[in-house]
């Protein structure tokens, strides 16, 4: 990662505002996928945390909106409406237990570490209004990842290698379907003074660990409760 950019620097203000208008966008459609999926979560603890998230994730939809206003940036939205519909019906769609990869390995696990890693690079603005929806994260993913271990548990063991195996390919398409959208990840990312390819090494690790926590037999992560792990 390079030095951190000035908030009176044009380019790094109009990227970082875009780059907020992404999370902003991301956390709403998470938002409503939580929710549509509550009507046929598979039990009561299910429900409880999905429950939660669609709360948690308005919040930061609420203070992201309030921070881009003062933040002075007007970006605009950065996937369509037809993408976020395509999205929502895609989540709609999945069984259970690829609804948990896809939605919490994929989108909450890597995305946040995504945004973790351009904290640092942050003006003390962006940065603060960061603090609580990456806390929370925190507690979206112990969730996805220990409910996800249940369901594993439950398969024959070589249906889970199976699944576990195909977890990198599963996460790759997503996230080349992510980059058919046409969103500029990289030249956002470099104009806010992140290094991309160093980025895409950091999220190959964090796949890898996470992939690690699923593999049956080694211990369940421990749960998570938003504690500011965020460097203020
Ligand atoms: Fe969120
Ligand atoms: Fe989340």
């Amino acid at each position: 990662m390079n030095l951190q950019k000035s908030v009176e620097d044009n380019g790094y203000r109009q990227s970082m505002g875009q780059l907020l208008m992404l999370y902003t966008q991301v956390d709403r459609l998470i938002m409503e996928v939580c929710a549509q999926r509550l009507t046929d979560a598979p039990d009561e603890d299910a429900e409880l945390s999905l429950a939660k998230q669609v709360g948690d994730e308005s919040r930061h939809v609420t203070i992201q909106r309030q921070w881009m206003r003062q933040f002075g940036a007007a970006p605009t939205p950065l996937i369509t409406p037809e993408q976020e519909q395509m999205i929502r019906e895609y989540f709609h769609a999945l069984p259970w237990i690829d609804f948990l990869a896809d939605l919490y390995v994929c989108v909450e696990a890597l995305g946040s570490e995504a945004v973790e890693r351009i904290v640092p690079l942050a003006d003390p603005g962006t940065r603060e209004s960061l603090r609580i929806p990456l806390a929370d994260e925190l507690d979206h993913v112990a969730f996805g990842i220990s409910r996800l271990r249940k369901e594993l548990a439950r398969l024959p063991k070589a249906e889970r290698q199976t699944f576990l195996e195909r977890l990198p390919a599963r996460i790759e398409s997503l996230a080349d379907a992510f980059h058919g959208f046409g969103v500029p990840v990289r030249s956002l990312f470099e104009a806010v003074g992140a290094d991309y390819d160093r980025l895409c090494e950091l999220l190959e690790d964090r796949q890898k660990e996470l992939i690690a926590e699923l593999t049956f037999g080694k211990q369940p992560p421990q749960p998570t409760h938003a504690t500011a792990v965020v460097s203020a």
